[in-house]
């Protein structure tokens, strides 16, 4: 492929058609104010200006004679980097906007296979000699051409969904940092914001200035995981340095809904799955606090000594809330430590109108909080937060001297790099501060109101058609809807073993053949006794009600004839 073929997707053509005329010249006045302060520009004129069109004295505009090696930091590779990145954006936004064009498809579905054996010039094998940046710019598009738009209005298949432009900025500019957030030292604004940002979310859940703290962390798995480490150490403390022989044989609790994080976490920490007691739910999904006291007393009369429990905001499933004050109440009464697994849910405490579904959440010990689901932010961004202040240090800290030296220059608080498991840590914070500075708190209520708003209105249209059933009568109190598809032929069945086996295989038909159609995604699985059902689910603000109806069309029409 030649670099012109590149430039078909040029990045100033598609600015300048989705303009209209004098916002157009508002804009380029804007651009040229902007241009003087980028120091490309200074030197090398427009930098909005495409190689094909030339800009002087620069003949790299043909990819396929430079390599890696040419750009920086290469001798006067600034040019060559330059267009390169120019060539690698044009790329990218021809593939956001593609993303966001309900005409094109979600994924262009290949097994596994066929991506191996190599599609159109496109090969996974790593060569010995370096490959061309031609080649290599042909390859970042190939490699979003396989992939799934995530970022489309009508991929309703993850609890992660859509691309938040200004977060998207963010990410970037964290990669062009590419620094480690341990040390005040080698990120001392990320470190603050990630204070901040931290200080923002305890408020929102209603602890006290006194108390909070926290570290975001790779993940609502790891942050669960930190939930039963810090519980844990609480109790014993001996366990940092004796290990599993300073433990009684321990018991934690959690739903049946709940996410099985919370069993693998206990599988790591040597805990083992069987002292995971699971208890049982009502109808919509959320955790009976009587069943969670007997199942204590249960364990204790076995010699088991009970520690932990987890409730959930937001299951991964229903999107059901556990009633926290009870709860609280009985955590408290047993002395146990309460954590909210609030992944899913948390966002919905910047909702005035929704966040009463976390009542009681302040009384938790700790709290998960994923904003890369409900609040948009890019993958990752989870936290984990902690009532109890320095805790977290207390459990985790070996205070290794090459990072962590006590005679430093600064407040050496501000080293957070010790309160985790890590050592080396991604900075995740940058990309939701400049979300929340872009959106303010109110963009985020906005953005997670009209989530809710969807699955309220996909939960009316299933109720009004005849061709689909609902999991749950309830209405949503998340943005999770479950359903299942009835041809004609199964509607005529009477409830029962035999309608069950029949839906069970017809929704991972359905699914599979949207898939190969490319135009919509959508999760299934089966639950409890209940046979393979859909779950969709609303958190790409881009998604509109034009698109649960063309979601209930388009699954009718592949499931009418099975
Ligand atoms: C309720 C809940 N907790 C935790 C997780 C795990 O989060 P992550 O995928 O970020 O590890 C999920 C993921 O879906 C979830 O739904």
């Amino acid at each position: 492929m030649k670099p012109r073929t590149l430039w078909m997707q040029s990045t100033s053509c598609f600015i300048c058609s989705s303009i209209p005329g004098p916002t157009l010249l508002k804009q380029m006045e804007i651009r040229r104010d902007m241009s003087e302060l980028l120091s490309w520009s200074k030197q090398d004129g427009d930098p909005f200006k495409s190689t094909e069109q030339g800009d002087g004295g620069c003949s790299t505009n043909d990819f396929s004679i430079v390599h890696g090696k040419d750009l920086l930091p290469a001798e006067n590779g600034e040019e060559l980097t330059k267009h390169f990145l120019q060539e690698l954006l044009n790329i990218l936004l021809a593939y956001i906007r593609k993303s966001m064009n309900r005409s094109s498809k979600v994924l262009d579905f290949h097994h596994p296979h066929q991506l191996k054996e190599g599609l159109e010039g496109f090969s996974l094998e790593l060569p010995e000699k370096p490959d061309n940046l031609e080649q290599l710019l042909v390859d970042c598009r190939n490699t979003l051409k396989y992939g799934v738009k995530t970022a489309h209005p009508r991929f309703l298949n993850q609890l992660s969904s859509g691309l938040d432009i200004i977060g998207l900025a963010g990410e970037w500019l964290t990669s062009t940092a590419n620094t480690n957030i341990f040390t005040f030292e080698v990120a001392p604004v990320f470190i603050l914001m990630e204070e901040v940002i931290l200080k923002k979310m305890q408020s929102i859940i209603g602890w006290s200035e006194e108390e909070g703290d926290g570290i975001f962390c790779p993940g609502g798995t790891i942050s669960n995981l930190y939930s039963i480490l810090l519980a844990r150490y609480h109790y014993f403390p001996k366990v940092k340095t004796e290990g599993m022989q300073a433990l009684p044989r321990l018991a934690l609790f959690t739903s049946t809904h709940s996410h099985y994080s919370i069993k693998k976490s206990a599988a790591v920490l040597g805990i083992g799955t069987d002292s995971v007691i699971a208890v049982n739910c009502d109808e919509r999904g959320k955790m009976i606090p009587a069943e969670l006291e007997s199942s204590i007393m249960a364990a204790k009369a076995k010699g088991l000594v009970p520690f932990y429990v987890n409730a959930t905001a937001g299951t991964t499933v229903y999107g059901a809330f556990d009633p926290f004050t009870d709860v609280a109440n009985i955590c408290e009464k047993w002395n146990l430590w309460m954590h909210i697994d609030a992944a899913w849910g948390g966002g919905l405490l910047l909702s005035k109108k929704h966040k009463i579904r976390l009542q009681g959440i302040e009384k938790a010990s700790s709290v998960t909080w994923n904003p890369h689901k409900m609040m948009g932010a890019p993958l990752q961004c989870s936290t984990i937060l902690v009532r109890q202040k320095g805790l977290l240090e207390a459990c985790n800290k070996q205070c290794a001297e090459y990072l962590f030296q006590s005679d430093k220059p600064y407040d050496m608080s501000y080293d957070t790099g010790d309160k985790t498991i890590q050592c080396g840590r991604h900075v995740d914070v940058f990309k939701l501060w400049l979300m929340w500075k872009a959106k303010g708190s109110e963009g985020f209520e906005s953005q997670i109101n009209h989530c809710l708003e969807n699955a309220e209105y996909l939960y009316y249209k299933l109720k009004s058609r005849q061709d689909f059933q609902l999991v749950f009568q309830s209405k949503p109190e998340h943005s999770n809807v479950c359903f299942w598809y009835m041809p004609s032929r199964v509607r005529n069945m009477s409830t029962g073993p035999d309608r069950d086996r029949e839906l069970h295989s017809i929704t991972p038909k359905i699914k599979a053949k949207l898939m190969e159609k490319g135009t919509a995604m959508i999760g299934y699985q089966p639950l409890g006794e209940k046979p393979n059902f859909f779950r969709c689910v609303f958190s790409n603000p881009a998604t509109l009600k034009q698109d649960v109806d063309f979601l209930l069309d388009e699954i009718a029409s592949l499931g009418s004839g099975l």
